[in-house]
């Protein structure tokens, strides 16, 4: 039996965080993975550059049954402390979009520093130790049961993620965990994840693969993402995709507004009074991809006809097929191309402020294995910082 005072499962951004920051209060952790590397999402991730956190991180970018946890988790690790740690540590990055911070180089360095951190605070890595069972013995000590040992600790830390990319070791047992102690779990779907399409849509969109449309994007609850839409040959994706999935509910439509930048019926009438011999069709081709609007005419969702010769009922429908365009996923891509799991242990459970559960002393859960989501764009990796380092000086 290897005794620890900390056992973290999961060596991802959060274990890896909170390891490192319990090492230096002098705490003898051992932080475990099934992977034979740690860090396999930062890896992936941004492209393999890492966007790694957002500047302009606020509670307003998660998604969270309580809406006070997500204020106090962030709070007291916020993305000011991150950029202070990487500029200590050196790493060059730049600003992408939208407050997006990247890697420069490679999403290694981001793996790097933790890496660095956690030897300078003396933590003891495990690879491929897959965590099969977890108990907890008369004297209230963690007996964590994995593929190659079996530790004994009096804090467990659960940072195993969600079931997103099970290809990258995702696996349930966090949620197993969660269960076992008497918590209660938000019901988990895959998020921020491209939408497939039925096959009427599909057939009416072939050939439209990888055409990009910067959109406005809303939901049925009414929340909006002007970003690029993407066409893909399963379906939807880019950005704004992505994060309205998070909105998304099966059986519902999405509305995409693709001029979101322009009065299309205003333009229409102009067109008609000083443009009219020219067609529709090429006069929207200067705004929006031809390809694009070909289809649109393809299937009679725009006529295809001198401008000077359209109805008044013509171009309000053009203007709504435009600026309202209804589409109604049937589904997304699911946890295979997903980058997070919406749902998870519920926050109602567990302290706001160290990430212990409630029922369980000793017993914590961080990152993206609880039900905090954040939107595209660092967020997700800020709110594993900020949960991780705060778990950190308590555990
Ligand atoms: P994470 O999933 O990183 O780590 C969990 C660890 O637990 C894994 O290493 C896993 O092997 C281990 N584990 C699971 N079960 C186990 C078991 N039974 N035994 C032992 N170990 C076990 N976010 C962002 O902010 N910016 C970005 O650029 C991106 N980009 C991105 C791209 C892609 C392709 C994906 C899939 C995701 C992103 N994300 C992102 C999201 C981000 O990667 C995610 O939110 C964090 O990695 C979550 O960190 P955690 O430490 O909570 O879990």
């Amino acid at each position: 039996m290897l005794q620890f005072d900390v056992v973290i499962i999961g060596a991802g951004a959060a274990g890896l965080m909170c390891a490192a920051q319990s090492g230096y209060r002098g705490r003898k952790v051992a932080i475990v993975d099934m992977g034979k590397k740690v860090g396999r999402k930062i890896l992936i991730s941004g492209g393999g550059r890492c966007n790694f956190t957002n500047e302009n991180a606020s509670p307003e970018n998660y998604l969270c049954a309580n809406p006070h946890f997500v204020k106090s988790s962030l709070s007291r690790y916020s993305q000011h402390d991150f950029i202070e740690l990487v500029d200590r540590h050196g790493l060059n990055y730049h600003h992408k979009t939208l407050g997006q911070l990247f890697c420069d180089n490679s999403a290694q360095d981001i793996v790097d520093i933790l890496m660095t951190e956690c030897e300078w605070a003396g933590v003891e890595v495990f690879l491929r130790n897959e965590v099969l069972n977890v108990e907890r013995d008369e004297q209230g000590l963690y007996i964590v049961t994995t593929s190659e040992h079996t530790f004994s600790c009096t804090s467990l830390v659960v940072a195993s993620g969600g079931l997103t990319m099970p290809k990258l070791g995702a696996t349930p047992i966090g949620y197993k965990i969660a269960e076992q102690f008497g918590l209660n779990l938000l019901p988990t779907t895959a998020a921020l994840v491209p939408f497939t399409l039925h096959d009427h849509d599909k057939a009416r969109f072939e050939g439209l693969s990888g055409i990009s449309v910067d959109s406005l994007v809303t939901s049925d609850d009414g929340t909006q993402f002007r970003e690029n839409i993407l066409f893909t040959h399963r379906g939807l994706s880019g950005p704004a995709i992505l994060q309205i999935s998070s909105f998304w509910r099966a059986g519902q439509a999405v509305s995409i507004n693709l001029l979101p930048d322009t009065n299309v019926a205003e333009l229409l009438h102009d067109w008609r009074q000083n443009q009219g011999q020219k067609s529709v069709k090429n006069l929207l081709g200067q705004l929006l991809p031809k390809r694009f609007v070909d289809a649109l005419i393809n299937d009679n969702s725009v006529p295809d006809k001198p401008a000077n010769q359209l109805t008044h009922g013509e171009i309000d429908t053009i203007a709504a097929t435009l600026t309202a365009w209804q589409i109604k996923p049937n589904g997304t891509e699911g946890y295979r191309t997903a980058e997070v799991t919406l749902g998870g242990v519920d926050s109602d459970e567990l302290s706001s402020k160290t990430f212990e559960a409630k029922k369980a002393k000793g017993l914590y859960f961080i990152g993206e294995v609880t039900e905090v989501t954040g939107w595209l764009g660092g967020y997700n990796f800020q709110y594993a910082w900020s949960s991780g380092w705060a778990c950190g000086q308590v555990c």
